[in-house]
């Protein structure tokens, strides 16, 4: 089981070294590691946020851990050297164009929500994000206008086989879970999101079982916060899905619980390639100090024991101890806890 591991910049490399001694407490046979430098951090050891030799590593392995990047001395630099273009290259040079992202409620958490506890406690839903696409990775420019003022823009689109492969991944969770699929979208403004809309009405024919909704993005916002326990999995693009899915992290409680896995079409002798990666940044804030929470991290690692590597029971295993911990009191400063990093792997160590 070949995992390259690319924890990146601020609370990427302590985060990701407590999803390391969870794997390791496995005790799984013929896992081998390659580490890689990645995000800022590789644009000050090799001169680019994605060096080639990183990619190299990643599609060589069977799946990758990944810990986060961004640091806020690179703000300035030129765009395609930021470190944030290692995890966009990443999604698209690994053509990873599914990105799950799950939120659920956690006993003991309820008054940490942002939401009323009853309604907190609802919450269980996924967020399925196409990743490849969208006004992330439409041409993007500058101009200066006839009269001298300055204008950017980004083209945002879809095609339709990008729409398909995305809506059939939504349609096929939804079969494992509970059969609702909520397509969020802005087809009453956006031309994208009226094609959206027909290829997901299109791909819905095939599952005759799935109720399918649309909503609109500014709709879906609003729902998220008034009745979160109302959605199972909700499809949609690129942008919006990066908008709530943060949004969905408070419902629950904190950004430092969520874990999501990007995936493909690309199988491997023991599942589908992915990478997987906490929702959060870098957190340049609280890096380096040991107070970061690592449980989206280790949730994450759950999520490539499942989804690459076929390994249902030990991610069952890791996501029932965070649980415990959580339940516990086991929580880090984003939950008003004291617990630093490394206490918090400890304990889910322990409950493993
Ligand atoms: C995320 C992040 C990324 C995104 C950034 C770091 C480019 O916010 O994974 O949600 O916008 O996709
Ligand atoms: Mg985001």
């Amino acid at each position: 089981m070949k995992i390259a591991v690319l924890a990146g910049d601020g609370i990427g490399p302590e985060v990701t070294q407590e999803a390391l001694r969870v794997l390791d407490a496995l005790k799984l046979p013929d896992v081998a590691l390659t580490h890689a430098d990645v995000g800022a951090t590789a644009y000050r050891s090799q001169g680019h946020p994605l060096p080639q030799e990183t990619l190299e590593a990643a599609r060589e392995a069977d799946a990758v851990l990944f810990g986060a990047v961004g640091d806020p001395a690179c703000d300035n630099i030129e765009r395609h050297l930021r470190p944030e273009q290692a995890i966009l290259g990443l999604r698209s040079e690994l053509e990873l164009f599914a990105n799950l992202r799950p939120a659920q409620g956690y006993a003991g958490l309820e008054d940490m929500s942002a939401l009323r506890p009853e309604i907190a406690s609802a919450i269980d839903l996924v967020i399925v994000r196409e990743l490849n696409g969208d006004v992330y990775f439409g041409k993007k420019q500058r101009d200066i206008l006839e009269d001298g003022r300055r204008e950017g823009w980004d083209r945002m689109s879809y095609a339709e086989d990008e729409v398909r492969r995305i809506a059939h991944v939504a349609f096929r969770t939804a079969k494992t879970r509970n059969n609702r699929v909520t397509s969020v979208d802005k087809a009453n403004v956006l031309e994208t999101s009226r094609l959206w809309r027909e290829v997901v009405d299109e791909v819905a024919a095939e599952y005759p079982e799935v109720r399918l909704d649309h909503m609109y993005v500014d709709n879906a916002a609003m729902q998220l916060v008034k009745a979160p326990g109302s959605f199972d999995v909700v499809l949609t693009g690129n942008l919006f899905g990066d908008i709530l899915s943060d949004l969905a992290s408070m419902c629950v409680g904190s950004i430092g619980l969520l874990a999501s896995s990007s995936m493909g079409a690309r199988q491997t002798d023991f599942g589908t390639f992915g990478l997987y990666e906490p929702i959060h940044g870098s957190a340049p804030d609280i890096a380096g100090r040991g107070k970061a929470n690592p449980m989206a991290m280790i949730l994450s690692l759950a999520m490539m024991l499942r989804h690459s590597f076929g390994r249902e029971g030990e991610a069952a295993a890791i996501e029932a101890a965070v649980a415990k911990a959580l339940a516990d009191g086991i929580h880090g400063g984003d939950l008003g806890g004291d617990y630093g990093c490394e206490a918090i792997g400890s304990a889910v160590v322990e409950r493993l």
